[in-house]
């Protein structure tokens, strides 16, 4: 037998995250607790007691004394959009002073203004961008991300996009999941109708042909992209081999959740506006909701029902959506949100970072502290996961583990 990578042991308490019975995953928490690795794998957790009798610590290539200290899987960041050029503080004081998202991107800045700084920087700009946000997300304890491209809105610059998501992926310990989100925004120099025919005629076969994107993500919104020509845009994706996303209902209810039911969707996001009727539909397809506390902060919006959905039995999950109008890289501080937002218990804002995150981006087996998941994991300087929450503001992730190795801290 192999021998044993890490034994982190002594740990005032271990968030075990499972994949429950239910729709969504569960928490046990375990107190003076222990987690033994092997082959990248979580061989066994336990109460310290007995995980040490069986596998000594003195034994394994690393032994972490987690006195006082919590171990939480890895956050799973199931909706961001990390690659980018340009800086748009500015519109965070034209935010305070009143004006409103929709407002800045009708008058060509928010996303069309990261499109025009995207477009002009070169790709080793780009993935240094990109590699220095991953830094800061997995120093926050995230393993896992999904990235969307978005800023391009042309072929050249979406496929660069994917590109460098892609070399990041191969660069960086955090393991990467490229979406392709060239219905981001409609660019300034054609119609919405012109530029989605350019999206199915142009851009997907040649996202196809690239082979690197897994989703396809359409911002289904008012001004933005109607139902019809979303769900014109997501059918192509699927004949192009690429599952269905959905920013949806996050401005006006449109419809975005029924179509994101309709087609089957792993996931509709944002969801500010759902209703009920939505909710129910979302769960009969098995569509996975990310909600993003962060944007609705930031926005100083209404947060998106996460009471209403919990009750109706849906995974709920939560993301950063971290992008240059929602510039938050730390899944903790979503949490934090989640709970003080939207009423979500601690546990329930964990589950939605880890395991029902790895769900919404098509990872089953994801974002799990149990035998024979990944040994992604965070040592956290605090004696609950309770803190992750509640002391909001500061960075109590101490060590992370990705595969079982030490990717941050020591
Ligand atoms: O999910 N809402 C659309 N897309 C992003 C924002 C992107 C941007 O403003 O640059 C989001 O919040
Ligand atoms: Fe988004």
């Amino acid at each position: 037998m192999s021998d044993l990578d890490a034994v982190i042991y002594g740990a005032a308490e271990i968030a075990a995250v499972r994949s429950g019975e239910g729709s969504g995953g569960e928490l046990e928490t375990i107190e003076d607790g222990a987690v033994a690795v092997r082959d990248g794998e979580i061989e066994a957790v336990g109460d310290t007691d007995t995980i040490v009798a069986e596998y000594p610590p003195e034994n394994a290539e690393m032994a972490i004394d987690a006195t006082g200290k919590t171990v939480v899987p890895g956050f799973v960041d199931p909706h961001t959009h990390a690659v980018f050029a340009g800086d748009r503080s500015d519109e965070f004081e034209a935010k305070l002073r009143g004006k409103s998202y929709q407002e800045i991107l009708t008058e060509g800045g928010g996303i069309l203004r990261s499109v025009r700084a995207t477009r002009e920087a070169d790709d080793e700009t780009l993935l240094e961008n990109l590699l220095e946000h991953l830094d800061t997300m997995l120093a926050h304890g995230s393993t896992t991300v999904e990235v969307k491209s978005g800023y391009g809105l042309d072929t050249e610059t979406e496929l660069r996009m994917l590109d460098v998501i892609e070399r990041a992926d191969e660069r960086h310990p955090i393991d990467l999941v490229p979406t392709y989100m060239g219905a981001h925004a409609v660019p300034e120099e054609v119609s919405a109708e012109e530029y989605v025919e350019d999206v199915i005629d142009e851009q997907l076969p040649a996202v196809e042909s690239q082979g690197i994107a897994e989703f396809c993500d359409v911002f289904c919104e008012e001004g933005v992209f109607d139902v019809e020509q979303s769900r014109r845009v997501l059918e192509a994706g699927i004949e192009h081999g690429l599952a269905p996303k959905v920013h949806a209902e996050e401005f006006v209810r449109l419809g975005g959740a029924q179509l994101a039911a309709d087609l089957g969707a792993t996931s509709a996001d944002h969801l500010l506006h759902a209703t009920s009727e939505d909710v129910r539909a979302l769960n009969d397809a098995g569509t996975v909701p990310v909600l993003l506390p962060g944007t609705a902060f930031g926005l100083g919006a209404e947060y998106a029902d996460a009471q209403g959905m919990l009750a109706e039995g849906a995974p709920v999950a939560l993301a950063t959506d971290f992008n240059p109008n929602c510039y938050a890289h730390s899944m903790g501080y979503a949490m934090t949100l989640g709970c003080v937002g939207m009423r979500m218990t601690p546990a329930e804002a964990l589950v939605a970072a880890t395991h029902n995150a790895a769900r919404s981006i098509d990872r089953p087996a994801g974002g799990l502290l149990e035998t024979g998941a990944p040994a992604d994991l965070c040592v956290l300087d605090a004696p609950s996961f309770v803190h992750v929450p509640y002391n909001f503001g500061v960075n109590r992730f101490e060590t992370v583990l990705k595969d079982g190795e030490v990717v941050h801290g020591e």
